[in-house]
């Protein structure tokens, strides 16, 4: 059965990105797989502190917070969900202080193996009604996806500045459904 992890940034419980997750996570079970959702800011999850220039020798000096158990769970899906609302044009320091500390595994097989194939896919509120604004997170996470081998699903944005305002959006809804489904069977393919 098709496992997708859900990486909240947002640390808003009922917020826009959590409403857009358990969407894809009805869609996903439809679909006949299943999932969770994290969120990153009720962890313990250290920005990367300094690393070797030499890639094989790189030691984690967090690697006693939660990064590591963290990945362990990403690593064990199939399907690898950035719920991401843009900051600040970019990702929310919690999801981008989880991205960093791949670095410090950036040769290691447990990385680079675990992440090929896994397939990436986005969900990202903002303010701002510029259609085209999700960009600031999605074009890095694409960038990050074709780094790893990893297929790219897409992405649903949605205009919301207010807690919870997803909920009146029933098209964003949908369509975070049908992504939930197209990864499954992008996973099962
Ligand atoms: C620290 C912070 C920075 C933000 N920066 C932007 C931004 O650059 N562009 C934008 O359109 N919205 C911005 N917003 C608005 C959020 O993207 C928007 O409220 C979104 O719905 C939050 O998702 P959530 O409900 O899951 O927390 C920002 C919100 C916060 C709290």
């Amino acid at each position: 059965m098709p496992a997708a992890i859900i990486l909240i940034g947002s640390p808003r419980k009922g917020g826009n990105t959590e409403l857009l997750a358990d969407a894809f996570l009805e869609g996903v079970r439809e679909a006949g797989g299943d999932g969770e959702k994290i969120f990153v800011d009720d962890l313990n999850i250290h920005p990367i502190g300094p690393v070797g220039d030499v890639l094989s020798e790189r030691v984690d000096v967090h690697a006693d917070d939660d990064f590591l158990p963290t990945l362990e769970r990403v690593l064990a899906a199939d399907i690898l969900v950035f719920g991401a609302p843009v900051y600040w044009q970019g990702l929310p320091a919690q999801l981008k202080a989880f991205v960093d500390r791949w670095s410090c595994y950036y040769v290691n097989p447990l990385l680079v193996d675990g992440m090929k194939g896994k397939i990436f896919a986005a969900l990202v509120a903002h303010g701002a009604p510029d259609p085209h604004h999700h960009k600031w997170v999605t074009d890095p996470i694409q960038v990050w996806a074709a780094h790893f081998e990893a297929p790219w699903a897409g992405h649903v944005s949605v205009v919301a500045q207010k807690q919870g305002l997803v909920a009146s959006k029933p098209e964003a809804l949908a369509a975070a459904r049908e992504l939930g489904k197209k990864c499954v069977e992008m996973a099962q393919a």
